[in-house]
C-alpha cells in the first residue's frame, strides 16, 4: 500500500524524478488510500469467514435443500457472534523491563507496503519483549516500491504507541544522545530468517544486542513465528489493534468516508485489485501493451532473480 504512483507520470524509466514529482504531490492522496485499504480491512474483520464456516456454506449450497427454500445470506456469519477480542494482558504477565536495565536498543529496519510494515513492527515489539530490549520507534520504508517518506510519526500517533505499550515493553524514539556517543561503533545490523522461533533471538540476537547495546534487525518482515505462547500473542493483538493508532487526520479523514458510504448504502464491498506495475511484473503475464510494456515491466522484473526478465 502506500502513496500510489500517478498514473499520469511515468513511474519508472524517464520522466521526471520519482523523489521531485512525490514533493510536490499532497500528503492528503497518501492518507485517503492509506485508509481505504485499512480502513476497509478494519471494517471487515468482524466478518471474516473461517474455513469452517465456508465449507458449511458450500455444503449446503449443494444439497437441495437450499436451491428449494432458503436463500444463502453472504452478509451474516452463523459464528460471527461467538468472535470476541482477545488482547487484554493477564495479571501474571510481568511488566515491561526499564530503558536502564534493558538489554540494549533494539532497532528494524521495515519492509514493503504499509500493512507488511505494519504485521512487522507488531513482531517488533514482541521480539523486543522476548530479549528484554528497549524498542527505538521503527522508521518506516522509504525505499520500496511506493517511495514513501512518511514517516512513523505522520502515520501513527506515536506518543499513543509509546504509552499505550509502556506496561509490556519500553520504547523511545531514538537511542538517547549519550549512549550513541559512547558506541566505539555504529549498531550491528543483522537479518533475522523467515518466522524465527524466540529462541533463535535469544540464542543468536541477544548476545549481540547486549555487546554491542544497540542492534538494528533488517528487513523485518515475518521474521518471528506464529508459534508463541498466548501471553505473546495478545501482545501481538495489543499493538495491531490498540497501539497502533492512525494520527487524527487520518482517523478523521476515514470516519467521512464511512459516513459519505453508509449515507449511500447500507451494504458495501470492497475489491483490491491491486493492478499495479510491480504486480503484473509479478504476474509474469503479457497485458498487450507492445514493447513498451515489455520494457517497462522487463525493468521491474530485474530486480527479482526467479522472474524472467523478458516474456
Ligand atoms: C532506572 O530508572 C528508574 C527510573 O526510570 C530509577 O528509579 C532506577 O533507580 C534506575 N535504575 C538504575 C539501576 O539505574
Ligand atoms: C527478561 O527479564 C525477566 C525478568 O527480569 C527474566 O525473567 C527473563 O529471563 C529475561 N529474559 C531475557 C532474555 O533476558
Amino acid at each position: 500500500m502506500g502513496r500510489k504512483p500517478d498514473p499520469s507520470k511515468p513511474h519508472y524509466g524517464g520522466g521526471a524524478s520519482p523523489r521531485a514529482a512525490r514533493r510536490t504531490q499532497p500528503s492528503p492522496v497518501f492518507l485517503g488510500t492509506a485508509l481505504f485499504v485499512l480502513g476497509f480491512v478494519s471494517l471487515f474483520t468482524g466478518h471474516i469467514v473461517t474455513d469452517a464456516d465456508w465449507s458449511r456454506i458450500r455444503s449446503r449450497w449443494r444439497s437441495k435443500q437450499v436451491r428449494n427454500n432458503e436463500p444463502i445470506n453472504i452478509w451474516k456469519s452463523r459464528y460471527s457472534n461467538l468472535y470476541y477480542g482477545c488482547s487484554r494482558r493477564s495479571v501474571n504477565f510481568r511488566s515491561a523491563v526499564p530503558e536502564n536495565s534493558s538489554t540494549g536498543y533494539l532497532l528494524i529496519g521495515t519492509s514493503g507496503g504499509l500493512n507488511q510494515q505494519r504485521i512487522g513492527i507488531t513482531d517488533a515489539v514482541v521480539v523486543a519483549r522476548i530479549l528484554n530490549a528497549t524498542l527505538v520507534v521503527p522508521e518506516l520504508d522509504h525505499h520500496s516500491f511506493w517511495k514513501d517518506d512518511s514517516d512513523f510519526s505522520d502515520i501513527f500517533d506515536v506518543d499513543w504507541f509509546i504509552s499505550y505499550l509502556s506496561k509490556d515493553v519500553t520504547i523511545v524514539k531514538r537511542i538517547p544522545y549519550e549512549v550513541m556517543m559512547s558506541m566505539d561503533k555504529l549498531p550491528w545490523t543483522m537479518r533475522a530468517p523467515r518466522k524465527s522461533m524466540p529462541d533463535f533471538y535469544i540464542d543468536e540476537v541477544l548476545p549481540i544486542l547486549m555487546r554491542r547495546r544497540a542492534l538494528q534487525l533488517t528487513k523485518f518482515d515475518y521474521r518471528l513465528t506464529n508459534e508463541l505462547d498466548e501471553e505473546l500473542q495478545k501482545l501481538r493483538c495489543r499493538v495491531n489493534f490498540h497501539a497502533l493508532r492512525f494520527t487524527n487526520s487520518i482517523q478523521t479523514l476515514g470516519e467521512k468516508l464511512v459516513r459519505k458510504l453508509r449515507s449511500m448504502s447500507s451494504r458495501y464491498v470492497a475489491v483490491h485489485l491491486r493492478f499495479e506495475p510491480d504486480m503484473l511484473a509479478f504476474s509474469g503475464c503479457y497485458y498487450g501493451g507492445g514493447d513498451k510494456e515489455r520494457r517497462e515491466l522487463g525493468e521491474i522484473r530485474k530486480r527479482w532473480d526467479t522472474l524472467p526478465v523478458r516474456l
